[in-house]
């Protein structure tokens, strides 16, 4: 008997009250399958054949209602952050099978992989509301997924920002919050391989970003020190001393990235000199993390270049993860 298929007719998905048009097939059980568009339920991702139905289910959606008698996602929110209404929902697998297979079912649109994840329960998901100012309605803005036991520092399994929000810095808020999670865990982490295009566009200029904003940070705390300690008449050639005793697990412990990942920061930054062995392209599937020991010397000719990278993102304002505001304890 065959519930599934997988050339799915929907070519548009109908959330937030938006309609976003569709990038890939996904499985969607036949019964939802055979309009053109879908209508999904942003507080519950319940799927709906018809604009009717759908506004049926709005009205009466009592998913889950807060404090202040509004209705939520389900799961527990674990970061608010009053300034952008921005609040991020976790939500267990095993609980939730229902939302969270809707989950998967609708990132699946946007995503060319060949994987299927109808077996939800081993994954914790991380979802982004952001709430309207007006009515505090929550709209879906994206999320990303966490396997709840790997061996592999793996922090993040899956991501999706709708495309209605993407190249706002909402994916890059999801990646900067699943390390924060591997913080709080005293871990490092790396995303699952192999990454998407899109993934692996993000993540590079995460990285970069990342580390040009530590090497910074480096090089202004011991100009500090250095300059209460002694005259600065050479501070930053000071500085560059002591960078040249920073070493590759410094990075890591200091981002929260894995040594590789450190690698293809400095990479994109053009600052890697060498390394030694070379490590596999992220984009690999058979990528593992690094045994042996790396070494890298490298090369940095223009602080400024760094500080103007750093200036210039910053600049666009893209919404930050505030650590503060996160509420969390991880599972042990
Ligand atoms: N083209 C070029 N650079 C891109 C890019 C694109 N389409 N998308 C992201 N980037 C880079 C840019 O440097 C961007 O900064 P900029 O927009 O200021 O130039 C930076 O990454 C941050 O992008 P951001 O706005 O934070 O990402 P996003 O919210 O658009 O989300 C994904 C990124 C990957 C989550 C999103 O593209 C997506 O959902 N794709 C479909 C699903 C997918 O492939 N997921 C990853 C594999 S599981
Ligand atoms: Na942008």
């Amino acid at each position: 008997k065959i519930t599934t298929v997988v050339n799915s007719s929907i070519e548009y998905i109908h959330i937030n009250n938006y309609e976003i048009k569709t990038w890939y097939k996904s499985p969607y059980p036949l019964s939802t399958n055979k309009n053109k568009i879908l209508y999904i339920c942003e507080l519950c991702l319940k799927n709906s054949n018809s604009r009717q139905t759908h506004y049926n289910h709005q009205f009466k959606c009592t998913n889950h209602r807060n404090n202040n008698n509004i209705k939520t996602p389900p799961g527990n929110q674990i970061y608010f952050a009053q300034i952008n209404g921005l609040s991020i929902w976790e939500i267990d697998g095993r609980e939730n099978i229902e939302y969270c297979r809707n989950l998967c079912l609708l990132s699946k649109l946007f995503l060319n992989s060949k994987t299927l994840y109808y077996d939800v329960e081993p994954f914790i998901f991380y979802v982004l509301m952001k709430q309207t100012k007006d009515s505090y309605d929550y709209n879906f803005i994206g999320y990303f997924s966490k396997e709840k036991s790997n061996s592999l520092n793996y922090n993040l399994s899956c991501i999706l920002t709708l495309p209605i929000y993407q190249r706002m810095g909402y994916g890059n808020f999801l990646m900067e919050f699943s390390y924060l999670l591997s913080r709080r865990e005293f871990k490092l982490g790396t995303p699952e391989k192999p990454l998407s295009d899109l993934g692996l566009l993000s993540y590079r200029n995460f990285w970069k970003i990342k580390i040009a904003k530590t090497l910074l940070l480096i090089k202004n705390a011991f100009e500090q020190s250095s300059s209460s300690s002694s005259s600065s008449s050479s501070s930053s050639s000071q500085a560059q001393l002591t960078l040249k005793t920073i070493t590759l697990n410094d990075l890591a412990n200091l981002t929260g990235m894995t040594t590789t990942d450190v690698i293809f920061g400095l990479e994109q930054l053009k600052l890697l000199y060498y390394h030694t062995p070379s490590v596999p392209s992220p984009a690999s599937s058979q990528f593992s993390p690094n045994k042996e020991e790396v070494k890298i010397k490298i090369k940095i000719k223009s602080w400024s270049i760094l500080q103007e990278l750093v200036d210039n993102w910053d600049s666009k304002n893209y919404p930050n993860v505030e650590p503060e505001l996160l509420i969390w304890k991880p599972m042990i």
